[in-house]
């Protein structure tokens, strides 16, 4: 081999091995930034005034948050939607509000669709399917005849609880919101 080639060769294999660690870290904020947009999600939100929830009806509120995709921030997206369900009337416990509330997931755990309310009916549906949930999350069983439902289980009941703002005294609904994998009978959290 002439000294010119194998000098060639040389700067070559040098030129990519700078590049590799020059590029690296760029690599990873990308991967690193695909694997938070895949993860579960978790946020904690305060989503409703506690007065707002009409008593034994479902009202939809949007979880807002910060998305990243590969490059950008978006400080202000829609990053999930919630179906809030308040079942009773204001209690005191001592000083305490207490109020029942459900959270759900608007996620569909069949396939993921957008869970829709049918107001006609006062229950959840969801539109890709026809999925049919209860105002307590539960599947409702096709009547004989009619289609199955296909969802594998009741709607993904999400971790909600009261707080008053120090500030306002007004009470308010805080939900701590999560993804879960679709398409199974138990509920699990997005990887
Ligand atoms: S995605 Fe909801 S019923 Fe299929």
């Amino acid at each position: 081999m002439r000294r010119r080639t194998l000098l060639k060769i040389i700067s070559g294999c040098l030129g990519s091995i700078c590049a590799a660690i020059v590029g690296l870290p760029g690599i990873s904020f990308v991967f690193e930034a695909l694997r938070k947009n895949g993860a579960s999600g978790e946020l904690t939100r305060r989503v409703a005034r506690l007065k707002d929830l009409p008593v034994g009806k479902a009202v939809a509120v949007p979880i807002i948050g910060a998305r990243q995709d590969a490059w950008t921030v978006h400080p202000d997206e829609v990053l999930g939607r919630v179906w809030l369900v308040r079942q009773n009337t204001e209690a005191k416990e001592g000083d305490q509000p207490k109020s029942e509330i459900f959270a759900f997931s608007a996620t569909c755990p069949h396939l993921g669709c957008a869970v829709q309310h049918d107001a006609k009916e006062n229950r959840f549906l969801c539109p890709c399917h026809r999925a049919i949930f209860g105002l307590d999350g539960e599947r409702i069983t096709a009547k004989k005849g009619d289609q199955q439902n296909p969802s594998p289980r009741a709607m993904d009941l999400l971790s909600s609880r009261l707080v008053t703002d120090e500030a306002t005294q007004e009470v308010w609904v805080e939900v701590t919101y999560q993804k879960f994998e679709q398409g199974l009978t138990k509920k699990v959290l997005k990887a």
